[in-house]
């Protein structure tokens, strides 16, 4: 199956550098979001990391326009009608990403992939609400999207052989590495990272020590990139509790249960970054 043109439903920060990996191997894009504000903020940040590219000669002016002109930007689903790859990455909450699989399933053409950039929400039951559940997926890109290689791809029971063979060769194309994992509650990635991160909430939650030295220990003790705190405000603290909640419901083991503190910033709006405020001020 050729895939040409596809659609990137989310313009926040995954859905962003999703949409610039595609535009940079040549694919056309488009890119959705429902706040029109959200979707300018996604193409400046976009256009921002190219000129970057350019200044450190990374990347010609002409290569800059070539990706940028792969690239449009809409706030209406129906432009999936056209499209022969579609990749969700809204919000991890499962009845907003099942009415926009319901929504995809009822406008895309009838030969569409419909991937979900999930973080650990089971494909399986995405999969089950569209009339083309052979034709779901999980494509699990990292954050940062332009910079990190690996690509989980998830199948759900119902996936076939042909989906997943076509996404993985998408995936190499992307030139990142897929992993192939099975549909469980956080897959790979999030089974073991998340569960870190809850524990450093813990620490300082227990006053075993600070957000700033919990973030020491693991970058200078284990030479992680960036210590989990920072990590988990980089990601979202609305996203680490979702995760948490999957992994905590999907096992129904105690171990995973989310910390207090994790839902009481979250319950403030202290969401990281992404809010200007999470275990630290972006102010
Ligand atoms: N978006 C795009 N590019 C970015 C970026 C961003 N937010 N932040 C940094 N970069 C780029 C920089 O432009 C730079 O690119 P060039 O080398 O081409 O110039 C490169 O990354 C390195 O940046 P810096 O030198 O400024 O900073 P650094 O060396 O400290 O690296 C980092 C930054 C790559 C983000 C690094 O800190 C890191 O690897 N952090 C851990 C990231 C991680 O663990 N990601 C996984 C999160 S979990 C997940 O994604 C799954 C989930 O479901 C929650
Ligand atoms: P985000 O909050 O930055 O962006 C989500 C975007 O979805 C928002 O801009 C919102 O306006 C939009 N949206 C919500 N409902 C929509 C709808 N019905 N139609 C179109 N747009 C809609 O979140 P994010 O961090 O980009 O995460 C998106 C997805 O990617 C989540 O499933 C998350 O678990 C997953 N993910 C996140 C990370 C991470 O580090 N943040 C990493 C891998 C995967």
């Amino acid at each position: 199956m050729q895939i040409n043109q596809v659609m990137v439903i989310g313009a926040g920060q995954m859905g962003a550098g999703i949409a610039q990996v595609f535009a940079q191997a040549g694919l056309r894009v488009k890119l959705n979001d429902l706040n029109a504000e959200v979707l300018q903020n996604g193409l400046e940040g976009i256009k921002k990391r190219l000129a970057k590219a350019v200044d450190k000669e990374k990347m010609t002016e002409q290569e800059k326009q070539q990706v940028l002109g792969n690239l449009e930007a809409t706030t209406e689903l129906r432009a999936a009608s056209d499209c022969d790859l579609i990749i969700e990455a809204v919000v991890e909450k499962m009845e907003v990403k099942t009415k926009v699989f319901q929504s995809l399933d009822a406008i895309a053409p009838a030969h569409a992939i419909l991937a979900s950039n999930t973080s650990s929400l089971p494909i399986t039951e995405i999969a089950a609400v569209t009339n083309r559940p052979s034709q779901v997926i999980g494509m699990h890109f990292m954050n940062p999207v332009p910079v990190m290689k690996l690509v989980e791809i998830i199948r759900a029971l119902q996936t076939t052989d042909e989906t997943y063979e076509v996404i993985k060769q998408m995936t190499e194309k992307l030139n990142k590495t897929p992993v192939e994992v099975n549909d469980f509650p956080g897959f790979v990635s999030n089974r073991i990272l998340m569960p870190m991160i809850n524990e450093a909430i813990y620490t300082v939650y227990e006053g075993v020590s600070s957000v700033e030295d919990v973030d020491t220990v693991m970058k200078l003790g284990m030479n992680h990139p960036m210590g989990p705190l920072t990590l988990a405000d980089f990601i979202g603290l609305d996203t680490c509790l979702s995760i948490m909640e999957v992994l905590h419901d999907g096992f129904g083991d105690s171990k995973y249960r989310p910390c207090p503190l994790l839902r009481q910033y979250v319950k403030a709006g202290w969401l990281g970054r992404k809010s200007g405020r999470g275990f630290y001020s972006y102010e």
